[in-house]
């Protein structure tokens, strides 16, 4: 069973799922990533039928990975924005969550370590931040931190995307811009619209994978807490004892 989970709420191999990898692999811990592309998720239905079992009833592909992050020490979960919130897919992966765990005062997932990584057209994230708050401070989980990164609008590859007024390409570059690989964004050339960034500027990896270090030491610190709680050996931070 692997220690951290990572889901990518985004498009198989593009932006989101890039940045929960590199979060990932900077944990050095043993994680699996899991894409929630092309699994069949519905939303909750409300049918109470998750109350005395704290799990969700609907027959699809959203228990066994339930079970997973149940299991895990730490949580890292990214998602796309669609129209200035977390897009669907994320959505309704949380809505069913949250309301089959939190019956009797159960919430599984209490104090486990969470990071979020969020991505819009910009580089902002602040709607993904915003709504997966909402959804970590109802499960009860630590929130770890956060990363923002630009992703690729799919207007760039629609077909229409360079001459397309109202698409995303638009709004970053001048139309008839040639699209070629230097303007799309990924998480080695963030913000192509914007010249004169040194390729170490552009490149999200590194702060990535310190997310991911980050999310290891809090993993490590509130398993050390929980053991020592457990024993009775609360120490301080300078490792003398909290009661002699
Ligand atoms: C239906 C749809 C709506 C979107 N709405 C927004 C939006 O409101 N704001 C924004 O900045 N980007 C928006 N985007 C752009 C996505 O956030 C962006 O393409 C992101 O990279 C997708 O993540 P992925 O590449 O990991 O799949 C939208 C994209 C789609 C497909």
């Amino acid at each position: 069973m692997a220690e951290i989970i990572g889901i990518s709420a985004g498009r198989k191999n593009k932006v989101t799922e890039s940045v929960v990898k590199a979060v990932l692999e900077g944990t050095g811990k043993t994680y699996e990533l899991i894409s929630l592309s092309g699994k069949l998720i519905r939303p909750c239905e409300a049918c109470n039928g998750c109350v005395k079992t704290n799990r969700c009833v609907i027959q699809d592909d959203f228990a066994p990975i339930l079970e997973k992050l149940y299991q895990s020490d730490g949580i890292v979960f990214g998602a796309p924005t669609y129209w200035d919130h977390m897009n669907a897919k994320g959505q309704v992966f949380w809505e069913r969550l949250c309301f089959s765990g939190r019956h009797n005062a159960v919430f599984p997932l209490r104090g486990k370590p969470g990071i979020i990584v969020a991505v819009d057209g910009k580089g902002g994230g602040q709607h993904v931040i915003r709504d997966l708050t909402i959804y970590y401070n109802d499960a009860g989980i630590y929130p770890a931190g956060h990363i923002t990164a630009q992703g690729e609008y799919a207007c760039f590859s629609c077909g229409y995307g360079n001459y397309c007024p109202v698409g995303g390409f638009a709004e970053l570059f001048p139309l008839g811009t040639e699209i070629t690989k230097d303007i799309l964004p990924s998480i080695s050339n963030q913000h192509p619209e914007v010249c004169d960034l040194t390729p170490e500027i552009r490149d999200l990896t590194g702060e990535a994978k310190k997310t991911g270090a980050v999310l290891s030491k809090v993993v490590d610190n509130l398993t050390a807490a929980s053991r020592d709680s457990r024993n009775g050996s609360g120490k301080k931070r300078d490792g003398s004892r909290l009661t002699e």
